[in-house]
C-alpha cells in the first residue's frame, strides 16, 4: 500500500491522520447531514430568513453570494431527503418534506424574469430570494432542469404516500405542482436552456436526461391516481426526449457531449451527474438511458476523469488506475477553476452504482465501447460477458471498487477538520475555495456514501425503454398555422406550400402540402409547426402537365407564436 493511502490527511490531528476511509465516512456522514439541514429554513441555524422548506445554496453572502434558493440545488437536496424518508432510514424528515411542498406551491405562483405563472413560463427560473420572492437581476435564464428535478423529488414522495394509501394528499397537494412542472417539461424541453453551470445557452445533456426521467415519473403517477388527461401528450414527448438524448453521444471520441453549444470540448461533469441522477436499480446497464454501468457512461467517465489529470497540480504524477480530483470541466475558470467536491464524489457514486448493478446481475459485460475503461484495470482484458464466479470479474470489480473509493479518499484528504464541505478545493493546495457549506456538496457526499453502502433509490421505469426508429426532427411544442393565399388559377392548376420545416416538406416540391380551393380565390391549409420558430416558405403552382411554378424570391418568413394558433394572409407573388 502506498504511504499516501495509509496517511491520507496531512492534518495536525493524530486522530484524523490515522483515519481509514470507512472511519472518515462514519464521521463525515452525520456532519454532512447536520450541515445540510442547517441550510434549510425556517429552523436551519445557517439559514436565517429562509422560509420553511427553502434550501439556502450556501450561507456564503459574499464572493460568492449564494444566499438564494436555487431550484436545481434545492430539488437535488430534497431528493436525498425524500429518499431517506421513503426508505424508512429517517422518518423524522417528514416535516421538512412537507415544508418543501408548501414552498414549491408558493414559488410556482411567483412571476419572475423567466415568465409568468399564468403562462407557466416562470417555472424555468433558476433562483429565488430565500423569502420566496423573485430575483430580478440579470442571470442565465431560463434553466429548464429545475422543474424536472422537482418532479423527481415530489413523485418519489408521492409514490410512497400511494403505497401507504394516502391518495388524497397526493392528488390535492402534490399533483398540482407536478402537473405544472410536467406540462412545462413537455412543452419546452426542445427549446434552448442555460446548462446546470448557468453559462451556456443551448441544449444540455443533464437537462435533457432529467427531463426525460421526470416525464416518465409524471406519467406513471398520473396513471396511478387517474389524472390521465396529459398522459398521451407527455408520452409522445418523453419518447421524443429519449430519442434526442441519444444525439449527445460522440461515438468516435467515446464521450457524451455535455452541451450542443458553448464551443468547448463538451467533456463535463454534467454527464456524470446526469447518469447518477437518472440511475434506475431495475434498468441494468442500459445504454439508452446512460445507466451508470452502461458501456457509454463508463467510456464517458474515463474520458471525463482523465481530462483533469494534467490540469490540476494536485493530480500530477497520479497513475491512470488511481483516482484524481475532478471539477466541472477542464476549461473552467470560475472561482479559480478548481476541483469540486460534488463532482469528485459523483465519480465515486457512478462507479459504486455500477458495481452494485453488476453484483445484482451476477455478471458484467465489456463491449468495444467500454473496453478502454476496463483496460485501466486489466490491460489484457477483452470484450465479453464475465460471470461473477469468474476470476476476471473478481479482478475487475475489486480494482474498480478501490478506484471508486479513491475519489472519496481525495475528498477525505481535502475535508477540513470540522468536516465542512465548500464548493471547491484549491487545485494546488487543496484548501477549501468558494462558497462554504455548499448544501449540494453535503447532499453529494451523502448520496455517494449511500451508493457505496448499497443503499439505492427507487426505480423510475427506465427498464425496457427504447428509441423509435426515426426521431421526430422537431418534436417540441407546436402551433397551428393557417396559410391563406390569394391566387387566381386556371382549371387544373393547384396551389401547394413548401418550406424549411419537415411539416412543409423541407423544400421538397414533390411532397409539398396541397391547399384547398374551397374559398377560391383564397387557397388555404392549416399545418402544425414548431412554436417560437422562424420558418421560411413559398407557395408553388403545379400545372396540369405536372410542371411547377415557384413564387418569386425572396422566401416568405414567419416567426410562430409560443402557443395557440395564427393565420397568415398572403397574395401570390
Ligand atoms: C455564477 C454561476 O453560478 C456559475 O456557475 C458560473 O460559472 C459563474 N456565474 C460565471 O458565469
Ligand atoms: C453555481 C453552480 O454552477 C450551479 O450549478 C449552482 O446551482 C449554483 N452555483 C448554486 O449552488
Amino acid at each position: 500500500m502506498r504511504l499516501s493511502l495509509l496517511f491520507p490527511v496531512l492534518s495536525p490531528s493524530l486522530l484524523v491522520l490515522s483515519q481509514t476511509l470507512s472511519s472518515y465516512i462514519s464521521t463525515e456522514q452525520p456532519i454532512a447531514k447536520t450541515n445540510l439541514l442547517a441550510n434549510i429554513g425556517a429552523a436551519g441555524v445557517k439559514a436565517p430568513g429562509a422560509k420553511p422548506g427553502i434550501v439556502v445554496a450556501s450561507p456564503s453572502t459574499v464572493n460568492p453570494n449564494y444566499y438564494y434558493f436555487w431550484l436545481r440545488d434545492g430539488s437535488l437536496v430534497f431528493k436525498y431527503i425524500v429518499d431517506e424518508y421513503v426508505s424508512g432510514r429517517d422518518t423524522s424528515l417528514l416535516s421538512h418534506i412537507n415544508d418543501f411542498v408548501a414552498a414549491q406551491t408558493i414559488l410556482q405562483g411567483v412571476d419572475n424574469p423567466s415568465g409568468t405563472a399564468a403562462a407557466g413560463t416562470n417555472l424555468g427560473e433558476p433562483k429565488y430570494y430565500v423569502n420566496e420572492t423573485a430575483f430580478l437581476d440579470s442571470w442565465g435564464r431560463p434553466q429548464r432542469d429545475g422543474p424536472a428535478l422537482r418532479i423527481t423529488a415530489l413523485t418519489t414522495y408521492a409514490n410512497s404516500l400511494l403505497a401507504a394509501n394516502n391518495k388524497t394528499f397526493v392528488t390535492n397537494s402534490l399533483w398540482p405542482i407536478i402537473l405544472k412542472d410536467a406540462n412545462y417539461v413537455s412543452s419546452f424541453w426542445n427549446q434552448s436552456t442555460f446548462d446546470l453551470w448557468e453559462e451556456i445557452q443551448s441544449s444540455s445533456f443533464f437537462t435533457t436526461a432529467v427531463q426525460h426521467r421526470s416525464l416518465r415519473e409524471a406519467i406513471t403517477l398520473a396513471n396511478a391516481i387517474g389524472q390521465t388527461s396529459q398522459v398521451s401528450a407527455w408520452t409522445t414527448q418523453a419518447n421524443n426526449i429519449l430519442c434526442f438524448l441519444q444525439s449527445y453521444w460522440n461515438p468516435s471520441a467515446g464521450y457524451i457531449t455535455a452541451n450542443t453549444g458553448g464551443g468547448r470540448s463538451g467533456i463535463d461533469a454534467n454527464t456524470v451527474l446526469a447518469s447518477i441522477h437518472t440511475f434506475d436499480p431495475n434498468a441494468g446497464c442500459d445504454a439508452t438511458t446512460f445507466q451508470p454501468c452502461s458501456d457509454k457512461a463508463l467510456s464517458n467517465l474515463k474520458v471525463y476523469v482523465d481530462s483533469f489529470r494534467s490540469v490540476y497540480s494536485l493530480n500530477s504524477g497520479v497513475a491512470e488506475s488511481s483516482a484524481v480530483s475532478t471539477g466541472r470541466y477542464k476549461e473552467d475558470v470560475y472561482q479559480g477553476g478548481n476541483p469540486w467536491y460534488l463532482t469528485t464524489l459523483a465519480v465515486s457514486e457512478q462507479l459504486h452504482l455500477a458495481l452494485k448493478t453488476w453484483s445484482t446481475a451476477g455478471s458484467l459485460t465489456i463491449t468495444s465501447t467500454s473496453l478502454p475503461f476496463f483496460q485501466i484495470f486489466s490491460s489484457s482484458v477483452t470484450a465479453g460477458t464475465y460471470s461473477s464466479t469468474s476470476s476476471t470479474y473478481t479482478t475487475l470489480t475489486s480494482a474498480i471498487s478501490t478506484y471508486a473509493d479513491g475519489f472519496i479518499s481525495i475528498v477525505q484528504k481535502y475535508t477540513p477538520s470540522n468536516g465542512g464541505l465548500a464548493e471547491q478545493f484549491d487545485k494546488s493546495s487543496g484548501v477549501p475555495v468558494s462558497a462554504v457549506d455548499l448544501t449540494w456538496s453535503y447532499a453529494s457526499a451523502l448520496t455517494a456514501f449511500n451508493a457505496r453502502a448499497g443503499l439505492l433509490s427507487n426505480s423510475w421505469g427506465a427498464k425496457g425503454l427504447s428509441v423509435s426508429g426515426t426521431c421526430q426532427s422537431n418534436a417540441g411544442p407546436t402551433v397551428s398555422v393557417t396559410f391563406n393565399v390569394q391566387a387566381t388559377t386556371s382549371f387544373g392548376e393547384n396551389i401547394f406550400i413548401t418550406g424549411s420545416d419537415p411539416a412543409l416538406s423541407s423544400w421538397n416540391p414533390s411532397s409539398a402540402i396541397a391547399l384547398s380551393a374551397a374559398n377560391y380565390p383564397t387557397w388555404s391549409v392549416t399545418v402544425k409547426l414548431p412554436a417560437s420558430a422562424g420558418i421560411q416558405y413559398k407557395y408553388i403552382r403545379k400545372e396540369t402537365d405536372g410542371s411547377i411554378v415557384w413564387e418569386s424570391d425572396p422566401n416568405m418568413q414567419i416567426t410562430t407564436p409560443a402557443s395557440g394558433s395564427v393565420t397568415e394572409n398572403d397574395t401570390w407573388r
